[in-house]
């Protein structure tokens, strides 16, 4: 048993990031409140604190930007090269919307997103979401052998979303590209030439959607973004320059968490057959098993809120402009609400009551359609794939980052059925 403590560990240390769960442990062992990462900012890990923290909306922010200010993705506001900037200046200016928002004007983003992202759409997407798995499936089953990130777990939730968005099955590569450049990494560190291309696919995403809101306002069609452009609060809806930046956020939020959550999943999968058997004689069971994997391996470990006031997190002094990070994989482990935390338990009786999908008033819009995702996606791959197993050459690192977590690659043999 180490006798490390919570404060012993460095949190962007790659050993860590490989496996945060030690520290986890300590953390709740140590009963640390809120642990100082140098250069990041406290992280949170009980859930008790989590979920006090993300009621208060005063205190802890998530308006990141200044209205109108410059760009979409960066940190230290460092000028950029004239020729990004030009276009950037081509593009829609930051405007904060739902996610960047707190109350009172979340509540109204939030109230129009959920008119959109109803259970009854979530389900009349489920046709759809089995014949886009099924395709995928049908592009790697004769090699019996795939990347199972690459080949399948990337494109279930790109596909899905860039539909949903009311772009074509044969825009779907461009939208990828787009949404790959976007979410390339932080302005502050990317060259002249990457600094560019975020640039122009940040542009070029926006005029698109752009034009697709401006079109469904004046011929409705049956997609996420004619709601989102034509529903109503209190007989208002919004505006194109506030549904930009909230349909930018559906683009990026939806994707790598749940090619994460389809990950670790199969991940769990390969390192216990047992289980894979179990699930595949009763697929019921396989929505258990999806809150449990949101619980023990959770796709997004950290989401960041700003200090807004000089506050106290139990002992701990920190200061106004600060950055929180909310450990929702570190509160899955934590032993006051999970019985032997550590344990994987398909039959936990509150593995839902997991903060994988945050908690409070930004709790996420797509977690019905994200838990319909994975559950298909493995219903299809049970139907038409066996005897899975991890190839001999696989390499199960992770993506280096404490911030989500998921696998770089997931190099899989199998059988097909008949
Ligand atoms: C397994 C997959 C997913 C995970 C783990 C996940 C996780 C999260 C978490 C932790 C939050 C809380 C943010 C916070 O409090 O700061 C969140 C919010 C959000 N998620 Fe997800 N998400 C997933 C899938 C999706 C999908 C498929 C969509 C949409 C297509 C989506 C859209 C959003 C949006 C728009 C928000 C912001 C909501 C708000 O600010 O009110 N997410 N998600």
């Amino acid at each position: 048993m180490s006798m490390k403590k919570a404060s012993d560990y460095n949190l962007t240390d790659p050993k860590i990031m490989e496996d945060p769960y030690e520290f986890y442990t300590a953390i709740h062992n140590d009963n640390a409140r809120a642990v100082h990462v140098e250069g990041v900012g406290y992280w949170i890990g009980r859930m008790d604190d989590i979920k006090e923290i993300t009621k208060n909306t005063s205190v802890f922010s998530n308006s990141y930007f200044s209205e109108g200010g410059p760009l979409p993705t960066g940190v230290s506001g460092e000028p950029l090269e004239d020729d990004v900037k030009e276009i950037f200046n081509d593009g829609p200016k930051v405007v904060n919307a739902l996610w960047t928002t707190d109350p009172p004007k979340h509540t109204i983003h939030r109230k129009l997103v959920n008119k959109a992202f109803t259970g009854r759409w979530v389900r009349s997407m489920e046709p759809r979401i089995r014949d886009i798995a099924n395709g995928l499936i049908d592009t790697f089953i004769h090699s019996n052998k795939t990347d199972f990130i690459r080949d399948y777990a990337v494109y279930v939730p790109m596909i899905v979303i860039a539909e949903a968005l009311g772009m074509s099955r044969e825009d779907a590569g461009q939208f990828k590209i787009w949404s790959d450049d976007i979410l390339s990494g932080n302005l502050d560190v990317l060259d002249h030439n990457a600094r560019l291309r975020v640039a122009k696919s940040f542009v070029e995403a926006n005029k698109h959607f752009e034009s697709t809101v401006e079109k469904r306002r004046e011929v409705p069609k049956g997609d996420l973004i004619t709601s989102l452009a034509t529903a109503k609060v209190e007989g208002k809806s919004l505006d194109t320059s506030e549904v930009l930046p909230i349909v930018n956020t559906l683009m990026l939020a939806g994707n790598e968490t749940t090619t994460n959550l389809i990950g670790n999943a199969m991940g769990l999968l390969i390192k216990s057959p047992d289980l894979m058997a179990t699930l595949r004689n009763d697929y019921s069971l396989i929505p258990l098993f999806i809150n449990e994997v949101m619980r023990y391996d959770a796709p997004v470990q950290c989401l960041y809120r700003i200090v807004t006031e000089d506050t106290c997190i139990g002992e701990v002094k920190i200061s106004k402009g600060s950055n929180i990070m909310l450990g929702w994989g570190t509160a899955g482990r934590d032993p006051k609400y999970f019985d032997d935390p550590n344990k994987f338990d398909l039959y936990r009786h509150n593995a839902e009551k997991n903060v994988g999908f945050g908690f409070g008033p930004h709790i996420c819009v797509g977690l019905g359609l994200a838990k319909a995702e994975a559950r298909i996606a493995f219903e299809t791959i049970f139907d038409r794939l066996k005897d899975i197993k991890l190839d001999e050459k696989a390499d199960l690192s992770h993506i280096p980052t404490f911030a989500t977590r998921g696998y770089q690659k997931l190099d899989l043999v199998f059988n097909s059925n008949n």
